[in-house]
């Protein structure tokens, strides 16, 4: 087959991590013989610094015309000034909107043999395999108006949370179907006991429930959400909820799997691609990481899975996919850590000597 894949390194970690990721996709062709035509583009704050412009227009061009993008991360304390008319962030924000990404998928399957690394009792563990769904397009994070203004002599600043019917039914459809797919439990977090947009959050999945009247729906207020994720995650299976909440929760998950490093994600919509299959950009969930960048030692495995991902859901390759996540468990299970996961005791590797290891087991 043959796939456009636009791969966007971004800042921090990220060229770090996608390259990677991008030596795994041309393995990955030559070994089932497909034809993946790889395109790089900028983002973030790399974008600013060579073109002014977090988005670039040749970047979004390209992004739409691709069958799937594939990107690192953005954002770094180089573009931090509060002050700045552009910041990296937009980068990111702006492509989720122009492709109509909706939905941002984020799996959370913790490894058996990395139980030890995570904080949580392993009694906690057994058994967690759930995935939350976040809107990605609407809520506070586009909300007008955003801004500063003075008011009776002082700065006020304010966002605005807002969603109307139909981004709160287009998302939970596509849960309340993933959950289908799964074990037939679906959750949605929301905060109706304060914000109105999450009353209407609330009503219209109750609405949009009545379609699916085979999945199991429990509402949760997002403060005890956060709660349930560290006392009973076990029981979780398909969580939906706004952007925001979203992006907490999801941070919070990721320390189930033992690191933030290792969590992908899929943000995918309506529209399809070339090949018929959703749309969509694929990243880790963890950020630029500033502080270990260039040091050789970030975790790339969120973003091989995010690889993987994009294999299933954009390019239907799913042996592709199992043949990279199988590869994945086995060096986990072999014992391979980056800084991010090691124990007590534990020998930590670089990430070119991980990649290595992964790259020789595709093979
Ligand atoms: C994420 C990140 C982004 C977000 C940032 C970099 C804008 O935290 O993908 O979770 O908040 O959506
Ligand atoms: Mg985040």
């Amino acid at each position: 087959m043959k796939a456009k894949i636009v791969i966007l390194p971004g800042d921090g970690i990220g060229p770090e991590v996608i390259k990677v990721s991008q030596k795994i996709l041309e393995q990955i062709s030559h070994k089932f013989d497909h034809q993946f035509e790889i395109e790089e583009q900028l983002i973030g704050g790399i974008a600013i610094d060579k073109e002014q412009n977090p988005l670039p227009h040749e970047t979004s061009k390209a992004c739409l015309e691709a069958d799937a993008v594939l990107l690192g991360a953005v954002g770094g304390p180089k573009w931090d000034d509060p002050t700045a008319k552009m910041r990296p962030e937009q980068g990111l924000l702006g492509l989720r909107k122009k492709l109509d990404l909706f939905a941002n998928l984020r799996p959370i399957n913790p490894h058996h043999d990395l139980i030890s690394a995570s904080p949580l009792k392993e009694e906690k563990l057994l058994g967690v395999d759930f995935i939350v769904v976040r809107e990605l397009t609407g809520g506070i994070y586009f909300g007008q108006p955003s801004e500063r203004r003075v008011v009776d002599g002082q700065i006020q600043s304010l966002d605005t949370m807002v969603y109307n019917e139909s981004e709160i039914e287009r998302v939970a459809n596509l849960a309340f179907n993933l959950a289908r797919e799964r074990s037939g439990k679906l959750t949605s977090v929301d905060k109706a006991n304060v914000l109105e947009s999450s009353r209407l959050w609330r009503e219209v999945v109750t609405r949009v429930a009545k379609e699916h009247s085979d999945i199991e729906l429990e509402h949760l207020l997002v403060d005890a959400a956060a709660m349930h994720l560290l006392t009973r995650p076990a029981t979780f299976d398909v969580i939906v909820t706004a952007n925001l909440f979203g992006d907490i929760l999801t941070d919070e998950a990721s320390i189930l799997t033992g690191s933030l490093g290792n969590l992908p994600s899929a943000s995918i919509g309506n529209q399809l691609n070339s090949l018929g299959y959703p749309r969509g950009v694929y990243e880790p969930i963890h950020g630029s990481a500033p502080d270990i960048a260039g040091l050789g030692i970030a975790n790339p495995i969120g973003t091989i899975l995010s690889t993987a991902m994009m294999l299933r859901h954009s390019l239907g390759l799913e042996t592709e996919a199992k043949a990279i996540e199988k590869v994945i468990d086995d060096v986990l299970t072999a014992g391979y850590r980056t800084a991010d996961l090691v124990n007590d005791g534990e020998t930590e590797i670089s990430t070119e000597v991980l990649s290595g290891h992964i790259l020789e087991r595709l093979d």
